[in-house]
C-alpha cells in the first residue's frame, strides 16, 4: 500500500484553477474577478457584481439596464411552484422550503438535462431571478398574508424586499439588503460552492446542483450560522461585561464554538465582516438597537481569549434583524445572493470539466472470515 498523506476536511488542499474570485486570508482581502470586495461594496450594485461573474466584466449603463430588465421579467413562478409552496408545511425551515422549491422547479424544465453555455446561462440567470420570489411567496403564505407579486420596476434588493412586507422599502433598507447580496455572492471553494461543483462535475444538472449546494450551506457552520448570533446576541442582551466573560469562559472551557468566530481561509479580519459591521451600525442608529455594541463587546472578549475574528455571519444578523427579517430567513439571504457563486462556478465546472473524486484511506479491518447469516 503506498503512504497515504491525509489532509482532513480537505484543508490547503487546491482543487482547481479559477478566474471568479480571490482570498487572501492573511490579509484579509477578497477580490471578485479582480475587483477588491471594498470597491464593489462601495460602488457596485448586487446586479452589477452578478454579471461581473456571469460575463466576466463589469457592465456598461446599456449592458447594466439590459441585464436588469432580463432578471426582472424572470422574477415570477409558474402556478405549479406557488401550488407546491401552499402545500408544503409553515413549520418547516424556509431554506427546506427553498430547496424542495428548486427542486420542483427543475421537474418543469423541458431543458432540464441540457448541457451547453447557453442552456447554463440561461438557467443560471432564472436562477438567480426566481430564487427571492420563491422566499418571499413562501413568507406570505406563512404570514398568511396575500401573494405579493415581483415588481420589475425595482431592483433586486428593493424587489424583495417589497415582496417580503409588501409595502415600499425604504432607501437605507435597499442599500443594506444590496450592499449584503453583494458582499454574499461569492467566496471562492466554501462547503457549499464545492457541493455545487462536485455535483457538476457528474455532469448533474443545475437544479439538482443548486440543491446540493443549499443543503450544503444548512449546517450551522456554514450558511446557519447568522441565525445561530442573533440567537446568541438575544441572549446575551444586558449582560454586563464580567457575564459576558464568564459566558465566554464557559463555553470554550466546554469546547463549544462561538457562531460567527472563526474562518478556515481567513486568520484575520473579514473584509465582509467590516462592511457589514458599517452597515449594521448605521442601522443600530436609525432603529434605536445596540446590536453592534453587543457585538463588538463579544468580538473584543472572543478575540482576547481565543484569537478569533469575526467571520461574514457575525454582522450579517445585525443587518437583517434591523430590516426585520425573520431569524429564520437569514440563510435565505445568503442563497439569494450566494446562488451567484454556486450558479458561475457550476458554469465553469461544466466547461472545464473534470470528476471530482477525491480518495480516502482506508483503517478498518482487514481479510476478515465471512460467517453465514444463519451462523452469526
Ligand atoms: N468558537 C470557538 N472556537 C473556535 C471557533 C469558534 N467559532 N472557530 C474555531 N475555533 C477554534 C477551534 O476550537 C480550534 O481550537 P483548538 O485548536 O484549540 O482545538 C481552532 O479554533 C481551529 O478550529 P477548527 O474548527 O478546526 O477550524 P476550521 O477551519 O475547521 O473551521 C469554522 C472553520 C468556520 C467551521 C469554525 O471557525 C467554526 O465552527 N466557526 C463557527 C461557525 C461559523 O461562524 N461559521 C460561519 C463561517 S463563515
Amino acid at each position: 500500500m503506498f503512504e497515504m498523506h491525509i489532509n482532513h476536511g480537505l484543508q490547503g488542499i487546491v482543487a482547481l484553477e479559477t478566474d471568479i474570485s480571490q482570498v487572501n486570508g492573511t490579509t484579509g482581502t477578497l477580490e471578485y474577478r479582480g475587483y477588491d470586495i471594498h470597491d464593489l461594496a462601495t460602488h457596485s450594485s448586487f446586479e452589477e457584481v452578478t454579471y461581473l461573474f456571469l460575463y466576466k466584466h463589469l457592465p456598461t449603463r446599456l449592458e447594466l439596464t439590459k441585464f436588469c430588465d432580463e432578471l426582472s421579467t424572470q422574477r415570477d413562478l409558474p402556478d405549479k411552484i406557488v401550488n407546491v409552496l401552499h402545500q408544503l408545511p409553515s413549520f418547516t425551515h424556509p431554506s427546506v422550503i427553498y430547496r424542495t422549491a428548486i427542486s420542483c422547479l427543475g421537474t418543469l424544465d423541458p431543458q432540464l438535462k441540457v448541457i451547453s453555455p447557453d442552456e447554463n446561462l440561461r438557467k443560471a440567470k432564472d436562477l438567480i431571478a426566481k430564487t427571492p420570489t420563491i422566499i418571499a411567496y413562501h413568507q406570505n403564505i406563512r404570514n398568511h398574508s396575500p401573494i405579493t407579486r415581483p415588481r420589475d420596476d425595482l431592483n433586486h434588493a428593493a424587489n424583495m424586499l417589497w415582496m417580503l412586507n409588501g409595502i415600499e422599502p425604504e432607501s437605507i433598507a435597499v442599500k443594506a439588503l444590496d450592499l449584503a447580496l453583494v458582499l454574499h455572492a461569492e467566496h471562492t471553494l466554501n462547503a457549499s460552492t464545492f457541493a455545487a461543483r462536485i455535483s457538476a462535475s457528474t455532469l448533474s444538472d443545475m437544479y439538482a446542483c443548486v440543491v446540493a449546494a443549499t443543503g450544503t450551506l444548512f449546517g450551522p457552520l456554514h450558511g446557519g450560522a447568522s441565525q445561530q448570533v442573533i440567537n446568541m446576541l438575544r441572549t446575551l442582551e444586558g449582560k454586563d461585561q464580567a457575564a459576558l466573560t464568564h459566558w465566554v469562559d464557559d463555553k470554550l472551557s466546554h469546547g463549544e464554538k462561538i457562531m460567527g468566530f472563526g474562518h478556515r481561509v481567513y486568520k484575520t479580519m473579514d473584509p465582509r465582516a467590516f462592511e457589514l459591521r458599517k452597515m449594521a451600525q448605521q442601522l443600530d442608529e436609525l432603529t434605536g438597537k445596540t446590536w453592534v455594541a453587543r457585538s463588538d463587546q463579544l468580538a473584543d472578549i472572543v478575540f482576547q481569549k481565543k484569537g478569533l475574528y469575526p467571520n461574514v455571519d457575525f454582522y450579517a444578523g445585525s443587518v437583517y434583524a434591523n430590516l426585520g427579517i425573520p431569524d429564520d430567513q437569514f440563510i435565505n439571504m445568503f442563497t439569494m445572493s450566494r446562488i451567484v457563486g454556486w450558479t458561475t462556478h457550476m458554469l465553469d465546472q461544466y466547461n472545464n470539466n473534470k470528476l471530482i473524486r477525491p480518495l480516502q484511506k482506508y483503517c478498518g479491518d482487514e481479510n476478515r472470515s465471512y460467517t453465514h447469516l444463519d451462523n452469526r
